[in-house]
């Protein structure tokens, strides 16, 4: 009997290798498949049927001989995957994949709909390469929302024969794995994206920046290269995965590329914007990794597809990442549009805890906290900014009531003290300051709090890079919404 384990990190945490070998000893076949992102069944084991793949989890050891012996009634069966409503709930066109197939095999790969983009965007002029991704809407998922059909027509047309791709890994933001679960369980799928940008823009060089956090993405994804570069696949481009520095700020693109080059992580200030001087000069695609892994689904299916995702100029979907206080944790991809009380409750199941949500961080460490008041606003870039939140990389984190808000808001301050590149004065002396006011309000001082307000205004407004000026964001959120946590 074949039975499929997981081999993502977020598997092997809790115990999968050792399930697997139990597997084996109990004489299963077992194939080690990326996840389905469904945490907190893991380490997940399944076995084909005739109702499709069947589920058992979270699995120990043994629970395994049971299930090669096909044993009815198994105490953690679940039933067919296909049939769980947290994956019927989603609409999976980047983690299509998740879950189903060996990470470095190409054949399970095209077996499950890998290599159409790119075969379809060889038969396409590189102009209408770009003009497709336009015509899709598809902004980029680090934060900023940029469209990347726009960014890739502006290297296209830069001057210069040596052009450049880089692939922005440095997942940092809390709660996100998203990146890691991509690199570790579906690495062709972002060779297939770089490979189609490059085509698109003319680069011949792409370079692939993950956190040094996460080492197996490295080893998992340098092996895929060689498997691709082997298969053809990287006719007339190379590409390779450089390990990141271990700074927060090594995300912000012109710091990831100061790090590339071989330097200490460092914003550089804008213009020139990347696109036109990037990369040791050079004129350079820098996009999230989500955002390339979006790009093969838009080419084999057609930017009309993929646009019917989502709402307004929000289009296609977003793997939002589930984490915190919660019962269910998981990846959810889902088309922008849904609402935040959809993703804790019918997803996540409310806390873990079972205590209730008090606030839940959207975007990262310089993401807003959002209240309850705000659950129903639709997950989309536009409807967020109108109530001064951000979507950022798609990771929640959430909070029950026993947390405390004040320590949250002087948490964002420390924390972008600690990550500050020190490059300009708002973000590097104004963190340390907004430690010190936030201490002061705390020990009963009132005044301090319009003081805290005009230190905000100041690194929003003046900081040269979004660590500066989205620390407010996560301050001025808690202290608003949250004023008894500030007076003690
Ligand atoms: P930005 O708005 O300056 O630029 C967005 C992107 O568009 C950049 O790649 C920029 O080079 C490009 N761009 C802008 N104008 C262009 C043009 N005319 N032609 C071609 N390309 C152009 O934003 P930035 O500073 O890159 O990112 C800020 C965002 O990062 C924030 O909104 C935040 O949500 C997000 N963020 C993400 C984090 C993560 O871990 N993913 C962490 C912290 C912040
Ligand atoms: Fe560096 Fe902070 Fe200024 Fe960004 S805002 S350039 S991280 S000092």
């Amino acid at each position: 009997r074949r039975l499929y384990i997981p081999e993502d990190s977020g598997a092997l945490a809790v115990g999968a290798d050792a399930v697997a070998r139990a597997a084996e000893a109990a004489g299963a076949e077992v194939w080690r498949t990326s996840s389905r992102g469904l945490f907190w069944l893991e380490p997940l084991v399944e076995v084909d049927s005739a109702e499709g793949r069947i589920g058992y989890g979270p699995c120990t050891p043994a629970d395994v001989a049971a299930i090669v012996a096909g044993t009815p009634d198994h105490p953690k069966a679940l039933g067919p995957m296909d049939a769980l409503p947290y994956l019927q709930r989603q609409q999976r066109l980047t983690f299509a994949r998740a879950g189903l197939t060996r990470p470095l095999s190409i054949a399970d790969y095209e077996a499950h709909g890998g290599g159409a983009g790119l075969r379809a965007a060889r038969a396409m002029a590189p102009e209408a390469i770009i003009q497709a991704i336009v015509d899709s809407g598809l902004r980029g998922r680090g934060g900023a929302a940029f469209p990347a059909g726009i960014k890739w027509r502006t290297v296209a047309q830069a001057a210069g024969e040596l052009k450049y791709v880089v692939c922005n890994g440095d997942e940092g933001d809390s709660g996100t794995y998203a990146d890691r679960m991509l690199l570790e369980g579906d690495p062709f799928l972002l060779i297939e994206g770089m490979a189609i940008a490059a085509r698109a823009v003319g680069a011949s060089r792409g370079y692939v920046y993950v956190r040094s956090e996460y080492p197996r993405s490295v080893e998992i994804f340098g092996r895929a290269i060689e498997v691709a570069r082997a298969a053809g696949w990287l006719d007339g481009f190379d590409m390779e995965v450089r390990m990141g520095a271990g700074s927060y700020v090594c995300g912000e693109e012109t710091a990831m590329l100061e790090s590339l080059e071989g330097r200490r992580g460092v914003v550089r200030a804008k213009p020139p914007l990347p696109a036109i001087a990037g990369l040791f000069g050079r004129p350079t695609v820098i996009n999230n990794l989500l955002t390339l892994a979006a790009v093969p689904t838009i080419l084999a299916e057609g930017p009309a597809y993929y646009r019917d995702f989502g709402v307004g100029r929000s289009t296609g979907t977003m793997p939002f990442q589930l984490a915190g206080n919660l019962r269910f944790p998981g990846l959810v991809e889902r088309a922008f549009g849904v609402t935040l009380r959809e993703l804790l409750f019918d997803f996540g199941g409310g806390t873990a805890s079972g205590r209730p949500v008090k606030a839940v961080q959207v975007g990262g460490p310089l993401g807003s906290y959002v209240p309850e008041e705000h659950w129903d606003v639709p997950l989309d870039y536009e409807a967020y900014a109108v109530v001064g939140a951000v979507l950022g990389h798609g990771g929640l984190v959430v909070h029950d009531d026993t947390a405390d808000m004040a320590r949250l808001a002087r948490y964002a301050m420390a924390f972008c003290a600690q990550e500050s590149c020190g490059k300009c004065t708002p973000c590097r002396i104004g963190s340390t300051r907004g430690v010190e006011v936030i201490d002061k309000l705390l020990a009963g001082d009132d005044r301090q709090e319009s003081l805290l307000r005009d230190l905000c205004d100041t690194m929003k407004h003046a900081s040269l890079c979004a660590m500066g000026s989205m620390t407010p964001l996560p301050v001025l959120s808690a202290l608003n919404h949250y004023p008894e946590d500030f007076r003690r």
